[in-house]
């Protein structure tokens, strides 16, 4: 089973490596798009020009699933991509909110980038899975991503974002480059429980490796 697994660089190596530990037999491309990082802070046209000549690559070596390791490019394209492409499965990567909710937590913060925040279905996700005692709070992270693609003024910036944000029981990795400084940005949240949907989506893909073969 050959399976193509894209992202605007290193961060999708978060869910690439999720997805090894469950299906270490298949076989695997992974794009490490860097050229056009950040996604997050691209218009919609731009960025679905970009992720389709991701998939047409992925598409032309032979994948049968997709896996967009990128929750900006999942929550901005994966729909029209679906459409778009209905000989591919597509699994998308998206902020863990239903993960943070089930915590019990009751301020939870939501960290990703301009794109994903912006866009109506991580509006709809929390609209879905919101508890009413439970407060979310966005924090767009302009500048994050990149700097953890260069890994280069990482500390900086998260000093930037983070200081002076507080009362948070709950952090929301919401793009797949943060899981990568996950350490760093616990120190600034000590007791929270830190999230990311990256071990979902490998749940996802193994439940659907296993439904392709048996229909085959
Ligand atoms: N890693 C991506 C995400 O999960 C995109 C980061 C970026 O290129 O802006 O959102």
């Amino acid at each position: 089973m050959k399976i193509g697994i894209f992202d605007s660089g290193k961060g999708g190596l978060s869910v690439f490596d999720e997805i090894k530990k469950v299906l270490p037999e298949a076989e695997y491309k992974y794009i490490a798009d860097s050229a056009n990082c950040p996604y997050g802070e691209k218009s919609d046209e731009e960025l679905m020009k970009i992720v389709k000549k991701n998939v047409e690559e992925l598409r032309d070596w032979g994948a049968k699933i997709v896996v967009i390791a990128c929750n900006t490019a999942t929550t901005r394209c994966i729909e029209r991509l679906r459409e778009d492409y209905k000989d591919l499965e597509f699994i998308g990567t998206e902020p863990a909110i239903g993960l943070a909710v089930e915590t019990g937590a009751k301020n939870i913060l939501v960290m990703a980038t301009p794109g994903t925040i912006e866009s109506e279905r991580l509006g709809s996700i929390l609209k879905k899975n919101q508890k009413q005692d439970q407060k979310f709070t966005l924090l767009a992270c302009p500048g994050l991503a990149d700097a953890v693609e260069a890994n280069k003024g990482i500390d900086e910036k998260l000093k930037e974002l983070l200081t002076g944000v507080e009362n948070v029981d709950c952090v929301v990795l919401g793009c797949t480059h943060y899981s990568l400084i996950k350490d760093k940005i616990g120190k600034y949240f000590p007791g929270a429980e830190i999230v990311d949907g990256n071990k979902g989506v490998a749940k996802r893909v193994k439940l659907l490796v296993e439904n392709l073969w048996k229909n085959e």
